[in-house]
């Protein structure tokens, strides 16, 4: 499919974002942002989050991080995509779904294919497939790619456990936060390979039945983060490690499937100073955008386990290539993806 990069910058209104367009539909109320972060390697791919946020400027400044996550993100998974990330504001109550999804379509399609959306939390494969009727070029509208996320964020964590203790997987505690999608397809990897698995989730009926399910325990969502374990698992929403939690944290490794983990940038060189090995999110989650990649190229499974599996390798060395600079993994994860876009690329601070 042959794609022209985004040249019009007449709607930027961020000096480091590639593109951000502030989408308002008068017939159907809604209103979103779609942040195009860079599409050096291709079009920007990227889900869509629908969710509550207290301004459109809160909402422009979550898909404009999250989009500059998607950014690094493929790179380091050497798929030819740039980043992107729209974000829907959900209002309450809902009027018709359908509709609001297909208002959200027609901006994508103005995009001119420079926009490759997928699902996120909020959305669903249904949504997507809504969206792909108005919009020609959309992806997970068949096809969940969250196990696919699951078994990338496994292998990796199996690769740190691998690099911090020098051990299997098996016997290590891992705390799952967030029995979702990600999460839930998580927990059954984790127990499967011996580990004992404790979930929490601010829904507490699905922690509790994902627990049972896979052999482990349940903890209520706010102990989660100082629940004393080897690896913590973060599997629901973005910034859960905080400046300010860093210190009562549980963990000695951090690897999991959220979005933008970290609440600011130098939380990576707290978590150091703290002796906690941190796999950057954008490094390790990347099983699904992987998975949409080889869908939209023919790849068989063979040819698409291989991959994500490969993820192990990514986190293996960019935790040894950390260990031997000093370096966070992030800026050694940054340094790789820097490399392979050509200009120096960050997380935003
Ligand atoms: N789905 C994918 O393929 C994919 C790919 C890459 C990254 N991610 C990221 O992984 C995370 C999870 O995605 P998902 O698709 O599983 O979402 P999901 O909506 O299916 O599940 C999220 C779960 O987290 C729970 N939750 C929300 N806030 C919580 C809190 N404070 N404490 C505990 N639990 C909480 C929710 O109740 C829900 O059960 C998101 O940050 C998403 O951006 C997902």
């Amino acid at each position: 499919m042959s794609f022209a990069p985004v040249l019009d910058h007449t709607d930027l209104v961020s000096s480091d974002t590639e593109r951000v367009v502030v989408c308002h539909d008068r017939p159907t109320g809604m209103r979103a942002v779609i942040a195009i972060d860079d599409t050096t390697l291709g079009p920007g791919l990227g889900g869509v989050r629908w969710m509550p946020y207290e301004s459109e400027d809160a909402a422009s400044t979550e898909a404009r991080r999250l989009a500059r996550g998607m950014t690094l993100k493929n790179a380091l998974a050497a798929i030819p995509y740039g980043g992107a990330k729209s974000v829907i504001i959900r209002e309450e109550p809902v009027q018709d779904r359908r509709a609001l999804m297909e208002a959200f379509g027609r901006f994508v399609n103005r995009l001119g294919g420079s926009y490759v959306p997928g699902v996120d939390m909020g959305t669903t494969v249904a949504d997507l497939a809504t969206i792909h009727t108005v919009a020609p070029d959309v992806s997970c509208d068949h096809q969940d790619p969250s196990p696919w996320t699951a078994l990338g964020i496994f292998s990796g964590i199996v690769a740190a456990v691998r690099h911090t203790d020098g051990t299997a997987l098996d016997g290590h505690r891992v705390v799952v936060q967030g029995a979702g999608h990600v999460g839930g397809v998580l927990a059954h990897y984790l127990a499967a390979a011996g580990a004992e698995v404790i979930v929490a989730d601010i829904d507490e009926q699905r922690a509790k039945m994902l627990a049972a399910k896979v052999g482990g325990a349940f903890t209520a969502a706010g102990t989660a983060t100082g629940y004393r374990c080897d690896v913590f698992a973060p599997c629901a929403t973005a910034r859960m490690i905080t400046p300010y939690n860093i210190e009562s944290l549980g963990c000695r490794i951090v690897a999991g499937g959220a979005n933008d983990v970290l609440a600011a940038r130098h939380c990576a060189t707290l978590l150091a100073e703290r002796g906690v090995t941190y796999v950057p999110d954008f490094l390790i989650n990347a099983g699904g955008v992987i998975q949409i990649h080889a869908l939209r190229s023919g790849w068989d499974n063979a040819q698409l386990r291989g991959a994500v599996m490969g993820i192990a390798d990514r986190v293996a060395l960019v935790l040894e290539r950390a260990e031997a600079s000093g370096s966070t993994p992030i800026d050694v994860a940054e340094e790789i993806a820097s490399e392979r876009l050509g200009r120096p690329l960050t997380i935003p601070a």
